[in-house]
């Protein structure tokens, strides 16, 4: 198993590019299957978790045409309705093939999709299961498989219990097809989702109010294929700006959408780390040599995403005084900070959704092993400040969603190495 190693306490300067959003790329790669006609999406992030869409596109009898960072997608006729376990276990975002597959060949069958451990258990599916019903779908399960059917999926009033981006979006693709009018509220309104709106509406569907909690699509009987680029990471962004700040290193983020970023970017504010910002750009200027305690909490777009949480509590390791961090999305999401503090911060967990951080406190390299994506990019994070070695196992979860980054690190200064 390959891993990173870092040797910590060296500054870093200069430029890094954002990529194109891992969480938008895994939707308009299954959005391809609502449609017999070509899709082309330019750039694509060459991460692992693409390279598993792209997989369960093709056992699906999908064809793909793969240039630089441009994609050719095309499924004209299905091979088979069923998800393998191979790929859909190791993908949450597997969720998202079901809708377009059931909305056009009128059957589907997956089994529990995979992905982060960072919700209790299995991270749960009954809003989808739930929504399909509303549809007028059959579901059956049997053998460790959901079974899907649908002659025409109907439209529909359905309220999400709890706002969810991938049910959000799954939801609108299934709308798409429908036959009839369907209203979706309490809706999640992250970027990645009206991207996904926009894309299809230049393809033929008719969604408006993507962005906000209530959504209504008319279904059509068909769309066409389209062209799309996909949107920068905001994720990505997030964490290059919080390395900068950790490392109080000054940083130019290019390529990216500091208007997908207002949350961090006020809290930035209050902790007096200079920057400056344009159309695509984030400019990380001065970071002071006390920077203040924070009581962060999570929340859905545009609040703090949980996505950022793991980055941003390995800088309240550095800040002076007590930070609360509330994570209210994920309840296992907070479980890495064992390691960090195995790494030298102070930290005490009060339940799984809340730690209290006493800082600053000096941070010493040792192994590690990454999780999962956010809480792997984090030990990176921690490593770049701490003494001596730091040594990450398991970046495969790193890879999942961040394109060659010790080649990207390395570039702005970070002493990383990779050992295969
Ligand atoms: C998306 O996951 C992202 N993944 C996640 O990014 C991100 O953390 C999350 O949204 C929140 O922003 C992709 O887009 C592929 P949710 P998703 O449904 O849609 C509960 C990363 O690091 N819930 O919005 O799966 C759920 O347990 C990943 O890039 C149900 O209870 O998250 C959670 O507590 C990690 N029942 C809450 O909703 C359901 O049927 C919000 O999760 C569905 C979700």
């Amino acid at each position: 198993m390959s891993k990173f190693i870092i040797v910590g306490q060296k500054p870093l300067n200069g430029e890094i590019s954002v990529g194109g959003a891992k969480n938008a790329a895994l939707k308009i790669i299954p959005a391809a299957l609502l449609s017999s006609s070509e899709v082309i999406v330019h750039n694509v992030p060459k991460i692992e978790d693409v390279n598993r869409a792209l997989e369960l596109f093709a056992d699906l009898g999908g064809k793909i045409n793969r240039q630089a960072d441009k994609l050719v997608l095309s499924m004209k006729n299905f091979n088979k309705t069923t998800l393998e376990p191979a790929f859909a276990n190791k993908l949450r975002a597997s969720i998202m093939f079901v809708a377009p597959l059931l909305a056009r060949s009128g059957e589907v069958k997956f089994p529990h999709p995979g992905g982060c451990v960072i919700g209790a258990g299995l991270r749960p599916i009954d809003l989808f299961i739930d929504g399909f019903k509303a549809m007028g779908a059959e579901v059956k399960f049997s053998d460790g498989y959901y079974h899907l059917t649908a002659k025409r999926l109907k439209g529909c009033n359905y309220f999400f219990t709890i706002v969810s981006v991938t049910s959000t979006e799954c939801f609108i693709m299934a709308a798409t097809l429908a036959e009839g009018t369907t209203t979706l509220k309490n809706c999640a309104m992250e970027p990645e989702i009206v991207a996904l709106a926009e894309h299809l509406n230049k393809c033929g569907a008719r969604i408006t109010g993507a962005g906000t909690s209530t959504i209504t699509i008319e279904g059509v009987d068909k769309i066409t294929g389209g062209e799309v680029t996909v949107i920068p990471d905001r994720i990505e962004a997030g964490t290059f700006a919080i390395l900068a700040a950790v490392t109080r290193s000054a940083l130019m983020i290019k390529n990216c959408r500091p208007d997908h970023l207002d949350s961090l970017l006020t809290i930035f504010k209050k902790l007096n780390i200079e920057f400056e910002t344009g159309v695509d750009y984030l400019k990380i200027k001065k970071v002071p040599e006390i920077i203040k305690a924070y009581n962060l909490k999570t929340h859905e777009y545009p609040g703090f995403p949980t996505d950022l949480q793991s980055p941003f509590t390995v800088l309240m390791t550095q800040a002076t005084g007590t930070s609360l961090i509330h994570e209210t999305i994920y309840d296992r999401r907070l479980l890495f900070t064992d390691m960090l503090t195995q790494m030298g911060a102070n930290i005490t967990m009060c339940d799984p959704h809340r730690v209290v951080i006493q800082g600053p406190t000096p941070l010493r390299g040792r192994s590690l092993t990454s999780p999962d994506l956010r809480a792997g990019i984090s030990m990176i994070i921690a490593g770049a400040i701490a003494s001596g070695h730091t040594e990450i196992d398991n970046i495969y979860q790193i890879e999942r969603g961040y394109e060659k980054i010790d080649e990207r690190l390395k570039k702005i200064g970070l002493d990383i190495s990779r050992v295969d």
